[in-house]
């Protein structure tokens, strides 16, 4: 152990304020459940940061939180539109048709982004007998592609969704990037423009399996509670989840890990700058960097550092960091890097 990647945020290790958290949370016993003074405290907290109105659920993967929060608000004959790349989509292996039993209505993107002109084709034939009906939007902030959706498209795209009868939800797995990014709160990133409903993720920015679904109207989250447990995401040491988001939220964890990373992103970006070989396809806006690079370079390269091949055929590769990324690492990554240039130069 103690080898460093650059694969993914969640294959970082948790944050130690976290586990001095859980630590703390471990001396003596508490209700299970949630009936805990711990998860008591986590929810008020997600009141302050998300808006008093805010109904929270804790559950333990980002899969859930997506599948659970539609859950909430479909029926079987209502789909959900999304992105070409959502991890809905992509990364979540059926679970959204398997549990909501509902249709998914794919939007083609550029880089991850969707719009109203994207959008739109896709509502044509509503209230036909024979179509299924869009209810929900969903869009994921930052994108798959690490890009990140202004407030203001944000705020367009709800009050598309709620002149057509659609709600808004939000795939925050990254929301923490994309609100450091723009230094803002995360209730100006959600509940000012108009999300209705949230999966917060707090696993990709050093916590451990802690993830929430937000929701801004009460009344959406009715059947919540019993979809969780129906889910098996009702974990009975709930008190662990909540310790989490305690240690996430109090002093502003969230942000500093998030904008620890993206500046880890932003440093790697500079220092690939005047490698002719690397291409970076995607502007660099929040952890993730998108890179076309010879396919030669791909297993020496993986030799040092793991990372992820996004697209094959093209050789595009995705480079993440996390919280606990080095600049040092960043630099020596970088160096090998244009070392593979200088080797391979013509
Ligand atoms: C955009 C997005 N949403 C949700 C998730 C959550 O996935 P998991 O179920 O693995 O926690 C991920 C993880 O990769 C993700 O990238």
């Amino acid at each position: 152990m103690g080898e460093r990647h650059f694969i993914s945020d969640n294959a970082a290790g948790i944050h130690p304020e976290v586990i001095a958290m859980l630590e703390r949370a471990s001396r003596g016993h508490a209700i299970a459940y949630g009936n805990d003074s711990l998860t008591q405290q986590a929810l008020q907290l997600f009141k302050q940061h998300f808006g008093a109105q805010t109904e929270t659920f804790f559950v333990l993967t980002g899969t859930a939180a997506n599948v659970i929060a539609l859950q909430s608000v479909l029926s079987s004959f209502e789909a959900v539109i999304c992105a070409d790349c959502a991890h809905l989509h992509r990364d979540e292996c059926g679970a959204p048709e398997k549990f909501l039993g509902s249709k998914l209505l794919i939007a083609q993107t550029q880089q991850g982004k969707l719009s109203v002109a994207t959008v739109a084709p896709l509502l044509r034939d509503t209230a036909m007998v024979h179509r299924v009906q869009p209810k929900v939007l969903s869009i994921t902030q930052c994108t798959e592609w690490g890009t990140i959706y202004t407030p203001a498209e944000i705020k367009t795209l709800a009050d598309f969704c709620h002149e057509q009868g659609l709600l808004l939800h939000m795939d925050g797995a990254r929301l923490s990037n994309a609100a450091a990014r723009l230094n803002l709160s995360l209730k100006e990133m959600t509940a000012d423009v108009g999300v209705d409903v949230l999966s917060f993720g707090g696993t990709k920015n050093g916590l451990l399996a802690a993830e929430a679904i937000v929701f801004f109207d009460p009344q959406l989250a009715k059947k919540t509670g019993f979809y969780r447990k129906q889910s098996m995401q009702l974990a009975s040491k709930m008190r662990f989840i909540s310790a989490q988001f305690l240690a996430l939220l109090i002093n502003d964890l969230w942000w500093k890990n998030a904008q620890h990373a993206n500046e880890m992103a932003a440093l790697l970006e500079r220092e690939l700058k005047n490698i002719p070989q690397v291409e970076l396809v995607v502007p660099v806006e929040t952890n993730g960097i998108f890179a076309r690079i010879p396919p030669s370079w791909v297993p020496c390269l993986q030799q040092h550092y793991a990372f992820a091949v996004w697209d094959s055929a093209s050789t595009v590769v995705r480079w993440m960091t996390s919280f606990d990324t080095t600049a040092e690492e960043v630099q020596d990554f970088a160096q090998k890097i244009r070392n593979m240039n200088e080797d391979n130069a013509p």
